[in-house]
Formats: C-alpha cells, sequence, structure tokens
C-alpha cells in the first residue's frame, strides 16, 4: 500500500494569502495542514509516500523533506498544471506501480485518522473505496449515491443531486482506477476529474464502496473552512505552559503558550495556543485564536483567528475571525472601532490614521 498525497492546485479561493503560500502549509493550531495529513497516513502504517507538487512546489518540499520527521519515505512528482486529481495520478502513474493507493487531498483535514477506513479497505478488497460525509450544498461537490455501503453512482457537482453524500478528499484505489483514468476525457472545466474515473470503474463492473466518516472532516480550500479547522484542532488542546506570565495577567481554558513568550498585563481565555518568542502587552486573546512564533501583540484583541509568524498588531481594537499572513503589521489609533476582519498575505501592512 502506498499514498499519494495531492498537493498541487492553485489555492485561488484563498488569494491573496496563497500568492506566496501553498494551502496545504496554512497552519491550524500552529501546524500545517499538511503536517495532520502526514501523521495521518504515518499512523495507519503506511510508509510509501509520493507527494504531488505544482509548478512551484519548493515550499512543500522544503517542509517535508524525506518525510523522516513522521516516519515516512516521501518522494515527489511534479504536476506540470492543476489539470485535476485524476491527472494528478496520472502523473504518479509509474511511481504508484501496480500497487493499491489511498490518495490524501493536502488540504483535508481528519482529526480522527483514516486507519479504521484502510482496514475496511484491506477487508472488503473492494475495486476503489471512498469516504463520504453529509454536505449541505451537494450541488458544490462530487456526491454519491448508495444502496448499502456500495456506491451505484458518482456525480460531479449536479444540478439534482442524487444524495447529500459528498466525496470528501481521501480514497483508496487497487490498480484498477488507472485503466480508468486512461478511458476519460477532461471535463468542461478542463480537469480531468477522479470522479468521471470512478464512474467509468462502476460502469465496467468494478466494486466501489463508500464508509462514512466519523467525526469530523474539513476541506480547508476556504478561509471559513481553515477557521473551523483550527477551531476543530484547538478542542483537542492540552493546556501547557512554556512562556513567562507576568502576575497581572490571567489565563484560562486550555491554553498552551511556547517558551520565550512573554505576556504582560494580558488576558488569554482558552483554547488558544501562542508560539515561541510572543510579546503580548495590554492584549486579550478569546477563544479559538492561534498565534505563530515571533509574533507581538500591543493593546490590541484578537478572537477566532489565525495570525502567523512575526507579525505586528498594535491597538487594534478587536480582530475576530481573521487569518493573517507572515509578518503582517496592522498599527491603529486608540479610537478605531472594533470587529475587523482580515484575510492578508505575508508581509501586508495596514496603519489606520487617526
Ligand atoms: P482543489 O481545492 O480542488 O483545487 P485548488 O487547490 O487549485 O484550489 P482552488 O479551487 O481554490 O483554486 O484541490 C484539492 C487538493 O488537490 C489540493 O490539495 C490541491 C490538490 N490538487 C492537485 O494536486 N492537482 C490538481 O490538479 C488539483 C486540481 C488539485
Amino acid at each position: 500500500m502506498k499514498a499519494l498525497v495531492l498537493s498541487g492546485g492553485q489555492g485561488t479561493r484563498l488569494r491573496p494569502m496563497t500568492l506566496g503560500r501553498s494551502k496545504q502549509l496554512i497552519p491550524v493550531a500552529n501546524r500545517p495542514v499538511l503536517h495532520y495529513v502526514l501523521q495521518n497516513i504515518a499512523d495507519a502504517g503506511i510508509k510509501e509516500t509520493i507527494v504531488v507538487i505544482g509548478e512551484d512546489g519548493r515550499q512543500i518540499r522544503d517542509y517535508v523533506g524525506n518525510g523522516a520527521r513522521w516516519g515516512l519515505a516521501v518522494t515527489y512528482v511534479q504536476q506540470r498544471k492543476p489539470l485535476g486529481l485524476a491527472h494528478a495520478v496520472l502523473t504518479a502513474r509509474e511511481k504508484l506501480g501496480e500497487a493499491s493507493f489511498l490518495m490524501y487531498l493536502g488540504d483535508n483535514l481528519l482529526p480522527n485518522g483514516i486507519a479504521q477506513y484502510l482496514r475496511v479497505f484491506q477487508e472488503k478488497r473492494p475495486d476503489a473505496l471512498v469516504l463520504v460525509h453529509p454536505v449541505t450544498n451537494p450541488q458544490s461537490f462530487g456526491i454519491a449515491k448508495l444502496v448499502d455501503s456500495r456506491v451505484v453512482e458518482v456525480l460531479e457537482k449536479p444540478t439534482d443531486p442524487p444524495s447529500n453524500l459528498a466525496l470528501i478528499g481521501v480514497y483508496f484505489f487497487s490498480p484498477k482506477i488507472h485503466e480508468s483514468i486512461a478511458r476519460i476525457t477532461p471535463s468542461a472545466r478542463g480537469e480531468l476529474e477522479i470522479t468521471d474515473a470512478i464512474q467509468d470503474l462502476l460502469s465496467r463492473g468494478g466494486q466501489v464502496e463508500a464508509e462514512r466518516v466519523c467525526g469530523p472532516w474539513h476541506d480547508t480550500g476556504q478561509a471559513n473552512d481553515l477557521l473551523a479547522a483550527n477551531k476543530t484542532m484547538l478542542l483537542k488542546l492540552e493546556h501547557k505552559i512554556e512562556g513567562h506570565i507576568d502576575p497581572c495577567s490571567t489565563i484560562s481554558g486550555p491554553v498552551q503558550i511556547s517558551a520565550g513568550t512573554v505576556v504582560v498585563n494580558s488576558r488569554i481565555c482558552g483554547p488558544a495556543i501562542i508560539g515561541e518568542d510572543c510579546a503580548l502587552y495590554n492584549s486579550f486573546i478569546g477563544p479559538f485564536t492561534a498565534v505563530q512564533k515571533g509574533t507581538r501583540l500591543i493593546d490590541t484583541a484578537v478572537c477566532d483567528s489565525i495570525i502567523l509568524a512575526g507579525c505586528r498588531l498594535e491597538n487594534v481594537p478587536l480582530l475576530n475571525h481573521s487569518i493573517l499572513g507572515e509578518n503582517t503589521e496592522l498599527t491603529t489609533s486608540p479610537r478605531s472601532q472594533p470587529g475587523w476582519q482580515l484575510l492578508t498575505a505575508d508581509h501586508t501592512r495596514l496603519s489606520v490614521p487617526v
């Protein structure tokens, strides 16, 4: 069994953040989404992992390396253009050989792991096993029609959906999928769709099984989903204080504060995580906030947000439900109004005059 992790794509729905950063590397609870993907693969007992990267996959390579950190053996294939999920499989065809494989989208977060679904795939030995999750907007997803646990039809973004069960970003395939991928043609949006390949497999009499995801699942392709994923991961947080908290500050709820961080005359209500070498002065951190290393908050309040490394926020009355790129600088006057919502690229600078 091999794993194929898809970390190409353009991430257009997360611009401007993704103009300078692969979306799989945006942190939730201070760790890139891709970290949780690789950890789940390792926890399931798979070692050989192929990572599909796009034209500029340098950041992904730098972060993942040879995968030893997760106990994985990682190699890479470069997809010349994001021409679809099935195209990514085609790109990795040689490396996949005749092995069965797990295909895992690098922006999908499953906090409860995937080992249990791998076991089902290995016990039932179908031609494919897909994971499904109910969604409220089935018109925006690949949708499966089931009879018991058996998939009888899959449709990409159907106008008249036969169910509300979306295919999520985790699939198990036997090598039979390669014959189907070779038979399909690009869709109206110009992509080789994995749903078309699965439908082809079905039409050739292939057995495709579905498992409902137990517990949360997040596709972190958009800002709201990333913030929801951040919330889910922060809810698992254990309380651990390594930084310095002065006697005028209060900490409540599960909070992690890393070494080298100082908290002065501030209040932190968890769940929240603050990385190394941060400084908080006269500030408030509300629930579901993750702050990466080297950030300074002065006379500032932040809730339900993801703040990347090296940011500086001064006199920000209340930043809520926001994602700030690395080294973002926000400075305003003490009299400005609360309730800011921002999604910034790395090195954004915003100063609001009095
Ligand atoms: P998507 O979210 O479908 O596409 P995207 O990353 O280009 O984002 P957007 O729609 O906002 O522009 O991709 C899901 C995952 O699969 C993601 O980790 C990127 C990866 N991917 C590839 O590796 N190759 C591809 O050709 C495509 C379409 C996606």
